[in-house]
C-alpha cells in the first residue's frame, strides 16, 4: 500500500458513499449506511489502517484526504437525512390528518315512556298550584283501598273495581290511587295539596280502553272553606294547560262512594271540536277525569274533623289524558312497549 493506493481507495469510498446516501429511501437506511461507512468498525476506519505502512511524511497527506472524504460524507448524510425526515413528516401529517368537518357519530338517546311523561306533565301543571307529589303503596289493604273510602265489604259499589288479591289475608293490589288520600290525610296536616301518581291493577279483560295494569294520578286538596268552585276553577286551569285555553269544559253529575257530590269532568271533543263524531260517541265531549268533594266519612277515616275541613279529590288516567291529546285510540299501545309506538314521542 502506498500513498496513491490509499488516496484512490478513499476517493472511491467517497464516490460510492455519496451515491448510496443519495439512493437511501428512509432514515433507517441512512443510519445503517452511516454505521457501515463511518462507524468504529466502518469502511473508512478499515482503509485508514493502511496508514501504518506508509512513510511518516505521507501520513498527514492521507489524513487530509481522509478528513475531506469524511466531511463530504457527513454533509451528504446530514442533508439527505433532513430531506427524508421532512418528507416522512409530511407523509405522516397527510396520513393522520383529521377531517374536522366530518359529521360526528350520532348518540342514541332514550326517552321517557309516554305514561311516565304524561304523569310528569300532569304534575308540572298542578305544581304551579302548590300541589306536592307523594307516593303510596301498590300493595294495599282492603281497609284503605275500600272501607276507609266509604266502600264497605258488601257494598255493590265494589263491582266498580274488579280486584286482584294477593295471598295474604286482607291484602290486594290497589285498584286505584284513591287509598293514597287516606294515607296523606293521616300523615300530613291541612292545608293539603297532594298529588299521588302511581300504578294500579285490576282484574280486567284487556281491550282497547282497559288494561289490568295502568297508571292513575290522584289529586287531593283539603283546607278550611274549600268549595266545589275551587275544584271547578282548578280543573278548568288544568284542562286549559293540557289541551289549550280555548277548549270548553263541563261538569257532569257522577257517582263515587268517596266523594259527595261527585262529578265527571269533560273537555270538548278534541277530534270534532264538539259537533259530534265517532271518537266522542257523537256527544261532542270527552271525559278526562272523575272528581268530587271528599265525603265526610272519608275525612273522618283520615283523622280530620269534617266540621272544620272540607276538600276535593280527583282521579285521572295519564294514558287516557295522553290518548285524547294525541288521538291515540288503543290503550294497549302503552303496555306493549313496541318501539315503533314509543319512538314517536321523542
Ligand atoms: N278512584 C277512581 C277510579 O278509580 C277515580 C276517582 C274518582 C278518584 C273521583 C277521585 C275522585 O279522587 O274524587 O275510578
Amino acid at each position: 500500500m502506498d500513498l496513491a493506493d490509499l488516496t484512490r481507495d478513499l476517493e472511491a469510498l467517497q464516490v460510492e458513499a455519496l451515491a448510496a446516501v443519495a439512493a437511501a429511501s428512509d432514515a433507517a437506511a441512512l443510519d445503517a449506511l452511516e454505521l457501515d461507512i463511518l462507524g468504529k468498525k466502518g469502511r473508512l476506519t478499515t482503509i485508514l489502517r493502511g496508514i501504518g505502512g506508509l512513510p511518516a511524511d505521507d501520513r498527514p497527506r492521507v489524513g487530509a484526504v481522509a478528513n475531506t472524504v469524511r466531511t463530504a460524507i457527513e454533509a451528504a448524510l446530514a442533508e439527505r437525512g433532513d430531506a427524508l425526515r421532512g418528507s416522512e413528516l409530511e407523509a405522516r401529517l397527510a396520513a393522520e390528518a383529521v377531517d374536522v368537518t366530518t359529521p360526528g357519530r350520532p348518540m342514541r338517546r332514550g326517552t321517557l315512556h309516554p305514561s311516565i311523561e304524561a304523569m310528569r306533565e300532569i304534575a308540572s301543571i298542578f305544581e304551579q298550584f302548590g300541589f306536592v307529589t307523594y307516593e303510596s303503596p301498590e300493595i294495599e289493604d282492603d281497609l284503605t283501598n275500600f272501607q276507609m273510602l266509604n266502600i264497605p265489604p258488601d257494598h255493590p259499589a265494589r263491582d266498580l273495581w274488579d280486584t286482584l288479591y294477593v295471598d295474604v289475608e286482607g291484602r290486594l293490589l290497589r285498584t286505584h290511587t284513591s287509598p293514597g288520600q287516606i294515607r296523606v290525610m293521616q300523615t300530613v296536616s291541612p292545608p293539603i295539596r297532594a298529588l299521588l301518581p302511581g300504578r294500579c291493577f285490576r282484574y280486567e279483560a284487556i281491550d282497547a280502553s282497559h288494561g289490568s295494569e295502568f297508571f292513575q294520578v290522584e289529586g287531593l286538596m283539603i283546607d278550611e272553606g274549600t268549595s266545589m268552585a275551587d275544584l271547578k276553577g282548578l280543573l278548568e286551569q288544568f284542562a286549559g294547560a293540557m289541551y289549550g285555553a280555548d277548549k270548553r269544559t263541563r261538569f257532569r253529575p257522577g257517582y263515587y262512594p268517596f266523594t259527595e257530590p261527585s262529578v265527571a269532568f269533560d273537555v270538548e271533543c278534541l277530534v270534532c271540536g264538539g259537533s259530534g263524531c265517532p271518537a266522542c260517541g257523537r256527544s261532542g265531549w270527552m271525559t278526562i277525569l272523575g272528581a268530587g268533594m271528599v265525603h265526610p266519612v272519608v275525612l273522618q277515616y283520615g283523622g280530620l274533623d269534617p266540621e272544620r275541613y272540607q276538600g276535593f279529590a280527583f282521579g285521572m288516567g295519564p294514558e287516557r289524558i295522553k290518548m285524547l291529546k294525541h288521538g291515540i285510540t288503543d290503550l294497549r299501545l302503552f303496555l306493549e312497549n313496541d318501539l315503533r309506538f314509543l319512538e314517536q314521542f321523542r
